[in-house]
């Protein structure tokens, strides 16, 4: 991991992106970017955060600062282009310019892949940025929604 630069995870502040964000720094990366929809609620809250979700991102966003990485918690919904315009920005986001990605923003609803909810289908698609792409992955699932999401999640890491 190259510590000059920024890298970028998406679904950050959830399971799966908390994990990433300390694999990345015990690679090396000094400064990262965690995006989810909600954030993270205002510094001088945290010592009196409960509710489980944000009292894990608190303690690992403040376990990598311990450890010297720049971590920055951002509350923008990764499919609007406008808000994620930021990204793009290193002095709007007052950051070196982001150079990897780790894309673990999801959401999780367990059912069936062939018979999906035109609803769910939808949130799905939204989360992994493109419709088309969850439909292609869709079609070579053996009916694993898990595995329908990693499918997508590796083709879009693919391309
Ligand atoms: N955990 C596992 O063992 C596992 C295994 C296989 C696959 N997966 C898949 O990996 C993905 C992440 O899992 P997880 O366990 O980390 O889930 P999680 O704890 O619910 O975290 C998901 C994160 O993604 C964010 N997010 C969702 N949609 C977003 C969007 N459109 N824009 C920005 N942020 C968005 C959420 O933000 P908010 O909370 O603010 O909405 C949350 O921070 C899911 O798709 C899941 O199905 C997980």
């Amino acid at each position: 991991m190259r510590p000059d630069c920024t890298h970028l995870i998406t679904g950050g502040l959830g399971a799966v992106g908390l994990e990433a964000a300390r694999h990345l720094a015990r690679l090396g990366a000094r400064r990262l970017v965690l995006v989810g929809r909600s954030g993270l609620p205002p510094r001088s809250s945290w010592p009196t955060v409960t509710d489980h979700s944000p009292r894990s991102a608190i303690d690992v966003v403040t376990e990598l600062e311990r450890l010297g990485v720049t971590v920055r918690a951002l509350s923008l919904h990764i499919t609007d282009a406008r808000a994620a315009r930021v990204l793009t920005d290193p002095e709007a986001l007052g950051m070196p310019p982001i150079r990897g990605i780790v894309h673990a923003a999801g959401t999780f609803q367990g059912q069936l892949v062939p018979l999906p909810q035109p609803r769910s289908m939808s949130v799905l698609s939204g989360s992994r940025c493109s419709a088309n792409r969850v439909r292609s992955t869709a079609l070579a699932s053996d009916g694993s929604t898990s595995q329908t999401e990693l499918c997508s999640a590796s083709l879009v890491a693919d391309r």
